[in-house]
């Protein structure tokens, strides 16, 4: 059967665990692929880029690499950063690169409690719980606005200035973003998350926008929230949480917070969209490279799956990417799980049982008539 869809994937594995945990995501995909009897198909090109490679080049990727990752129809990406380099040399040089460079302006993070994991949250409702953080993923903290001097004036006289923009269009596109994402979901809410008694320029900016916006979806539930409160509302009332949306900063400390609670940073996915299109947009796991744990083939693969389902979704993949959260559920309800979320089983083993349930799941080819 001839293929009908070949889909182009750029692969930055990067650093640590980063290239461990995209290998298990391809090997589901590729499996998909597979099972899919000719309907699709993946080209995979692999980029060497991350702190490795800045020790050999000085660079973190290529002079052109931001324009070259414009062909491809997805980035499917690990981790980076790596001790040896400078964790602001790593960031800047790779991931905000390309977050900023293809204009992924908006950051989908699903914060979903699986079946079969330990608990860190004791609540009610905690099976049942869900929801998902939208990072504002252009500007705000990481604008990247400042610079250091006077460090001539000698020692311990020396000044830093790190400025965050907040600009109306950044704003509003976000808010509108995360207020449409309500509208598909079961109960329309969407908090904003802010710090604006404080940051009194910026903030205030974003809040004004905010209220601005939800006048346009009069059907959609709003709460306006200070970042602090909002940390202890993860844990004390996370059932009031359906889509929140928050600046980059704060909605990246928000999402580590809530995928722990969920029970490990391993587990949760995102997404860096360009939600126009008209660049690719990347997928990754949450967590970092995470030294402490490299090259033991313990990672949690299931972030970077999860990201995997991410990207077929985005990809008009729906009914496979549907398949791989069911195989992850399935799997961590059997108890088959890594050391962070209380198992023994390695990095490889996890994705083997991952493969095993979409083959129980969907016995017959994956085909679309
Ligand atoms: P981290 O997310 O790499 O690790 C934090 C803790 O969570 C560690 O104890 C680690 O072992 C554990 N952990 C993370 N992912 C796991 C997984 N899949 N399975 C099991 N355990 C897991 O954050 P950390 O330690 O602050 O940063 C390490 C490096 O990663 C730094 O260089 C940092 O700049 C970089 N980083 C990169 C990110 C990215 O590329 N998107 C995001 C966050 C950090
Ligand atoms: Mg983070």
């Amino acid at each position: 059967m001839s293929i009908t869809k070949s889909f182009r994937l750029a692969i930055i594995p990067g650093d640590g665990i980063g290239e461990e945990v995209v290998e298990q995501g391809l090997r589901v995909l590729s499996h998909l692929a597979t099972r899919s009897n000719g309907k699709f198909s993946f080209e995979t090109d692999f980029f060497p880029w991350g702190c490795e490679y800045y020790l050999k080049t000085g660079k973190m990727m290529d002079e052109n690499g931001v324009e070259n990752l414009k062909d491809y129809d997805a980035i499917y990406f690990g981790a980076v950063g790596f001790p040896g380099v400078p964790d602001h040399i790593s960031l800047w040089g790779l991931r905000l690169a390309i977050c900023q460079g293809l204009d992924q302006w908006a950051n989908i993070r699903p914060i979903e409690f699986l079946p079969g994991i330990p608990r860190r949250l004791n609540h009610p409702d905690v099976d049942v719980l869900n929801w998902v953080l939208i990072r504002e993923n252009s500007e705000g903290e990481y604008s990247g606005i400042g610079g250091r001097n006077f460090s001539g004036r000698g020692d311990g006289k020396e000044i830093a200035v790190q400025s965050a923009l907040f600009t109306e269009y950044g704003c509003e596109r976000i808010i509108r973003f995360a207020f449409e994402l309500a509208r598909t979901r079961n109960r329309k809410r969407v908090t904003s998350v802010t710090k604006s008694n404080a940051q009194q320029y910026g903030m205030v900016l974003w809040d004004e926008v905010f209220k601005k916006v939800s006048k346009e979806y009069p059907d959609v539930e709003t709460n306006q929230w200070l970042v602090d409160a909002m940390a202890a509302q993860f844990i004390l009332h996370p059932e009031e949480l359906e889509v929140v949306v928050a600046s980059n900063l704060f909605a990246d400390i928000l999402s580590d917070l809530g995928s722990a609670l969920a029970g490990s940073l391993g587990i949760a996915a995102s997404a860096n969209l360009n939600p126009e299109g008209k660049m690719p947009s990347m997928f990754e796991s949450v967590h970092g490279s995470a030294p402490d744990i490299a090259g033991k083939g313990i990672a949690n693969p299931i972030g970077a799956i999860g990201s995997a389902a991410l990207m077929l979704e985005h990809l008009g993949l729906g009914e496979e990417a549907r398949l791989i959260n069911q195989a992850i559920a399935e799997t961590t309800r059997q108890g088959i799980l890594t050391q962070d979320i209380g198992g023994t089983a390695n990095t490889h083993e996890i994705t083997d049982a991952i493969i095993t349930h979409l083959d129980i799941d969907r016995p017959s080819d994956l085909g679309h008539e």
